[in-house]
């Protein structure tokens, strides 16, 4: 890919040059065992939209990392609030990523799995419509789904109140999605936090000010402070920063070769 804005490694050790996509994909890489990503963009105060959603806050370095998480995954979890406001489209990858896929072994796309206790979903959304894998909805046991939705996707019944996430996630590595990108939303981040199933942030902190008003990455019910270890700093030209914190140092062993796309 044309690389706009070239992002340097300035912490642990700072790395001469602009790095590759080979080298982002082995500096985040796949865990050696079950891994739970989540991924945000927030400005430099704190705000995790502009004007609503996350795509002011999002440059071009940060769709590229974006990216290439989505390209180490086997499962891709977003909250229903995330795919309905955002409008999530079908996952898609280019061939040099989909042709690194296949080289370790895994599926050609990652698999959507969307949290909804509600089910208030439209099997129409190209998310689910036009999903080159079948994708997966965690909810609660009585929800109903409405007409067409079991057509698209399966449904995993975990929770009688509310989708039991560290059930629903338990269920995703029975089928074999063991690493796991969380995209959010906030509620969802939080749920996740406070049920201590996070493993990993990686937070791009876009350089600006969006002032007051906006939401935090975290919303919903308070939880216990939980440590989580700085692991890298990436700076891009444009000042995008890209931090990640994740709790075992070793989270992200070499991912071998990857894609220049
Ligand atoms: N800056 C970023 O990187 C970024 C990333 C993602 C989203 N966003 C922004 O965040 C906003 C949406 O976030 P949000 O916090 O309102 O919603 P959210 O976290 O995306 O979605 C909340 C919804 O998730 C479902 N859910 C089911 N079980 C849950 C559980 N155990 N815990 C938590 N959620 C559960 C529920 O869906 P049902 O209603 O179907 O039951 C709930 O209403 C949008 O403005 C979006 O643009 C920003």
């Amino acid at each position: 890919m044309s690389v706009g804005s070239p992002i340097s490694r300035v912490w642990p050790a700072p790395a001469t040059g602009p790095l590759t996509d080979p080298e982002l994909a082995t500096l985040y890489g796949r865990a050696g065992r079950p891994h739970l990503r989540v991924n945000f963009v927030a400005s430099a105060d704190g705000a995790v939209t502009l004007d609503g959603y996350s795509e002011g806050l999002s440059g071009e370095p940060d769709k590229r990392v974006f990216g290439l998480l989505r390209m180490l995954c086997d499962g891709l979890v977003v909250a229903a609030g995330t795919l309905r406001h955002e409008g999530y489209r079908a996952v898609r990858l280019s061939e040099p990523r989909r042709a690194w896929r296949r080289e370790q072994g895994l599926t050609e796309y990652p698999t959507l799995v969307v949290v909804s206790g509600s089910l208030d979903l439209d099997p129409a959304q190209a998310a689910f419509a036009d999903a080159p894998v079948r994708p997966v909805v965690l909810t609660r046991d009585a929800a109903e789904p409405p007409p067409g939705l079991t057509d698209v996707a399966d449904l995993v019944r975990c929770g009688a109140d509310r989708v039991n996430l560290a059930a629903g996630l338990a269920e995703l590595r029975r089928r074999g999605l063991d690493q796991l990108l969380c995209e959010g939303g906030p509620h969802l981040f939080g749920a996740l936090t406070a049920a201590d199933l996070v493993d990993e942030l990686c937070l791009t902190v876009a350089p600006l000010l969006a002032g007051a008003g906006p939401g935090r990455i975290t919303a919903g019910d308070a939880s216990a402070p939980r440590h989580l270890p700085l692991r890298h700093v990436l700076a891009a030209g444009d000042g995008t920063l890209m931090l990640r914190y994740a709790r075992d140092p070793d989270g992200a062993p070499p991912a071998g070769a990857a894609p220049a796309a």
